[in-house]
């Protein structure tokens, strides 16, 4: 039995059990991937403010809201396409372990299961996400099926208009949809463990598009209209127009620039995301936790800012929540944890981010989440 201690572990554990093609399609960042390295090691260079006799509390208070949502802690599980490739079932077992855990688990609109079946399995109410695709007959569907499905929030991804190249990806034949070629099955043969349990489920194709799309008689047509479905141009009208069809709390997810959040704000968003992409679009931006102070001073309190990209410990959920980040959103680590252990894996890292977070607190000498701000940060030497 493996011994997990923290993220990482589960990275290895799911390198070992999760095909080559799959486990490299979490595992990469577009092109040089510097963006992809910055978001984690910048967020090294952010220094703690070790507080000692600074009369703790027997225990810590983590619990917060994000978006008007109660959670337990201010961390969410992150949208990503094709979770139930990393384990069968991914996206119903990862709702239920953020169910479990009281936090958010917001289903992307590239599952593989679909939103109903999330809704059925998943144990909770859970975000969906939504790009803005081509076709709005069919944006118009996922949005009421998302009401249907008594989803909370809708998260607004707006930053893939085009496509940003992961050279893995390439390398390892991997196409949206996913295509059969000999080397895609070398890569799934090379765990028969994976395998079994995926020919165990029903649920293999991208579950809200499939039987939805219209004319997509076969996965050759299904990948064309999918590809063309995202060459879209948005303009802040686009964001308006969802903004009418939603009634509920709506999030603008990859923003990196204070003049955008603004916009969002004026669109009519109820919180924005940092983010971008978790270095999978462009490669050269800066990393997420470099772009935060200057969205967070510029939207003041007009609406709430979350980040997401390169979160791998609670210290850094302590970090971005210093730099102004009412909570941040994790991607990969629950993806590995997945890959490693399916849903006990997905706990598990919300365990260890949660310890993480508590024991750090008690070193910086807080109680309370809510006392986070610049004051927690020690200045590096120059
Ligand atoms: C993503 N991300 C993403 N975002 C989104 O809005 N819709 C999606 O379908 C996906 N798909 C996706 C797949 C995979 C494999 C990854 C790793 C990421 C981006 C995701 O929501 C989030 O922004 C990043 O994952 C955050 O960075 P970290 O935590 O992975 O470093």
């Amino acid at each position: 039995m493996a011994i997990i201690t923290n993220i990482e572990d589960l990275r290895l554990l799911a390198q070992r059990r999760v095909p080559r093609m799959f486990f490299e399609y979490v595992d990469s960042g577009s092109w040089t991937e510097s963006t992809y390295r910055a978001n984690s090691s910048d967020f090294q260079s952010i220094c703690l403010r070790q507080r000692v006799a600074a009369e703790l509390n027997a225990t810590r208070s983590t619990a917060t809201t994000l978006a008007g949502q109660a959670a337990t802690m201010p961390v969410a599980l992150a949208p990503a396409g094709l979770t139930g490739m990393q384990h069968a079932d991914g996206e119903i077992l990862a709702a239920r372990a953020a169910a479990h855990a009281g936090v958010p688990f917001t289903l992307s609109t590239m599952s593989i299961c679909s939103i109903e079946d999330v809704a059925a399995h998943g144990g909770a109410p859970f975000w969906f996400q939504l790009y803005l695709m081509k076709d709005r007959d069919f944006v118009e569907r996922l949005i009421a099926r998302a009401l249907a499905a008594a989803c909370p929030v809708l998260v607004l991804t707006l930053d893939l208009p085009v496509f940003g190249q992961r050279h893995n990806d390439v390398r390892n034949g991997l196409s949206v949809p996913p295509r059969r070629s000999l080397r895609t099955l070398a890569h799934l043969l090379a765990r028969p463990r994976w395998c079994a349990r995926m020919l165990g489920t029903r649920r293999r194709g991208f579950g809200n598009i499939i039987g939805h799309a219209r004319s997509v008689p076969d996965m050759d047509s299904l990948s064309a209209w999918t590809t063309e479905q995202f060459q879209s141009t948005h303009s802040w009208r686009d964001v308006e127009w969802v903004r009418q069809r939603w009634p509920g709390k709506l999030i603008v997810k990859g923003i990196m620039d204070a003049e955008d959040a603004l916009h969002a704000c004026d669109s009519g968003a109820d919180a924005v995301i940092v983010s971008n992409h978790g270095g999978r679009q462009l490669d050269g931006a800066l990393s997420s936790i470099a772009a935060l102070p200057a969205i967070v001073d510029a939207v003041g309190t007009r609406t709430e800012v979350h980040l997401d990209g390169g979160v791998r410990s609670g210290q850094d959920v302590l970090r971005a929540l210093a730099l102004g980040a009412r909570g941040v959103h994790i991607g990969r680590p629950y993806l590995y944890g997945l890959g490693a252990l399916g849903e006990h894996g997905v706990r598990a890292c919300l365990d260890i981010i949660r310890k993480e977070l508590e024991l750090t607190m008690a070193l910086c000498g807080m109680n309370d989440v809510h006392e986070a701000g610049r004051h927690v940060l020690a200045k590096p030497l120059a």
